[in-house]
């Protein structure tokens, strides 16, 4: 018998509950919304960014206005760090969060139903396929990542 193995690329990426998003008691609310997008929880630890890690986190932004704010406020108190796993996550989980500014995001999105001020937009997802990768190596051990199968698959992702 030929057994078709259809390859579904398994792609990662960090998503954050901000420090804004668990002062607000809204961890189980973001969390929510992934899950039931069908997305794959894969680590998950509630812990507090020191700040080289906050200015490598967000690295890219140094020479921006609003960089020390954003360091600051990121590091102000915990965060909730995720991986997630999906065919395409890191394009799904920026969808499921909205745009940067809450006053631009679409309702149904994260930020569009809970947030307001671009500088209190609650949660965080990597913008691309690499820098994924290296945010994840930021957050988390090799170790911390749970490869694990789910009985509902077959449900959520056409085999
Ligand atoms: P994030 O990295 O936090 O997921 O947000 P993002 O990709 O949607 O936006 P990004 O351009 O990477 O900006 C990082 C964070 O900086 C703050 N920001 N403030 N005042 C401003 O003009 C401004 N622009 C960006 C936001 O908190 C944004 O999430
Ligand atoms: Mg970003």
């Amino acid at each position: 018998m030929l057994i078709i193995q259809r390859k579904v690329s398994m792609e990662r990426t960090l998503a954050l509950v901000k420090p804004d998003g668990v002062q607000r008691g809204l961890i189980g609310e973001v969390i929510s919304r992934l899950e039931h997008r069908g997305l794959k929880l894969a680590a998950m630890k509630l812990m507090r960014l020191d700040q080289a890690t906050a200015q490598q986190h967000y690295g890219e932004h140094v020479e921006r206005p609003f960089f020390p704010g954003l360091v600051e406020f990121i590091t102000s108190g915990p965060l909730v760090a995720m991986v997630w796993e999906a065919d395409g996550a890191v394009e799904i989980v920026r969808n499921t969060m909205g745009a940067t500014d809450p006053k631009n995001s679409p309702m149904g999105s994260i930020r569009g139903d809970l947030g307001v001020n671009i500088g209190r937009n609650l949660v965080h997802g990597s913008d691309s396929v690499e820098s994924a990768s290296r945010e994840i190596a930021l957050f988390f051990q090799p170790g911390e990542i749970l490869d694990y199968t789910r009985s509902n698959d077959s449900w959520i992702i056409e085999p």
